[in-house]
């Protein structure tokens, strides 16, 4: 999808461009301020694990793309899963990043 004109005016049209630069081929809808937050708190710190596509797997980590908040809640901050869910991996690489509590809506939004 194409940017609707008109958004990309002033800093939201900066913003809006390194978005779309740094998705490459420029598929991404614009994002809502909170999910821009989540993208950049994704990519100070999930990126080297789980590459800068989060619809794909990266280097270490598995496609997170989707990930809930309530998930996102209990693997980034504690480490562990939601009662039920059945992880991608049985592996237990990734540390906790419980400093992170305050960006998991944002995260959230970034990756719905
Ligand atoms: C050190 C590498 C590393 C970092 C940094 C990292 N992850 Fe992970 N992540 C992994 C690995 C590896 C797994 C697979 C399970 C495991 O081994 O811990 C995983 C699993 C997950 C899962 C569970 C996927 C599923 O559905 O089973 C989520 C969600 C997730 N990571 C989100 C994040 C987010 C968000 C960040 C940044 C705040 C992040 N990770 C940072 C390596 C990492």
């Amino acid at each position: 999808m194409r940017p609707r004109p008109g958004r990309a005016a002033g800093l939201g049209g900066a913003l809006l461009a390194a978005a779309l630069l740094s998705a490459g081929c420029g598929e991404q809808t614009p994002l809502s301020p909170s999910a821009e937050r989540g993208r950049q708190v994704y990519l100070a710190q999930c990126v080297s694990c789980h590459g800068p596509e989060p619809g794909r797997d990266g280097p270490l980590g598995p496609a997170v793309k989707g990930a809930s908040r309530e998930l996102l809640e209990a693997r980034v901050l504690r480490g562990t899963y939601p009662p039920g869910y059945t992880p991608k991996r049985p592996t237990r690489v990734m540390p906790p990043l419980p400093a992170l509590a305050a960006d998991i809506p944002a995260l959230a939004d970034y990756l719905r």
